[in-house]
């Protein structure tokens, strides 16, 4: 089985609200199995081993969280990261652009795009759980073909 790992901050549920949606899509490909890991309880060697990984944080200060900002710390020159499928994910109360920010350090870290991520106002809603979903079931066909 090939396994997903959806990184993620929230203290308030919002963001924690995308990555269960993404964990969702990403366990819909055959062959695939992912699982929530919140950013405080970093498990790096979890994440190297993982075939493909969703990161994802809410706008704190125009950035991306502390806790997620040490993922990207601590995986710098690590070369079990190198080519490693990943999509971002973020909420914000107005502020966008939080995922290009993630995209660019795990792009840093030499870690490979699978598609365009996804920053929601608040909690998703409606339309944004599907195609919160669909995210997650890109992602799990890149890990099933890592
Ligand atoms: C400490 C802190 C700083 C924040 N800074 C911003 C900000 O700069 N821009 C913005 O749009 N939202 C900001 N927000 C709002 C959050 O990004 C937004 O409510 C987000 O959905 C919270 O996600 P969570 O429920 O997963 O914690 C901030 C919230 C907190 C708690």
């Amino acid at each position: 089985m090939a396994e997903v790992i959806v990184l993620f901050d929230s203290r308030g549920g919002n963001t924690r609200a995308v990555a269960e949606c993404i964990a969702e899509g990403a366990a819909m490909v055959p062959g695939v199995t992912a699982r929530l890991m919140a950013a405080a309880d970093l498990d790096v060697a979890s994440l190297a081993a993982a075939q493909a990984i969703a990161v994802g944080s809410p706008n704190y200060f125009s950035y991306m969280s502390g806790h997620v900002k040490t993922f990207f710390d601590l995986t710098y020159r690590n070369a079990a990261f190198k080519g490693k499928p990943f999509v971002a994910f973020s909420t914000h109360a107005g502020g966008g652009g939080i995922c290009a920010v993630i995209e660019k350090l795990a792009t840093s870290v030499g870690m490979a795009q699978v598609t365009d991520g996804i920053d929601i106002l608040n909690a998703p809603a409606g339309n944004q759980l599907k195609e919160c979903r669909k995210l997650g079931q890109q992602l799990g066909r890149a890990a099933a073909n890592a």
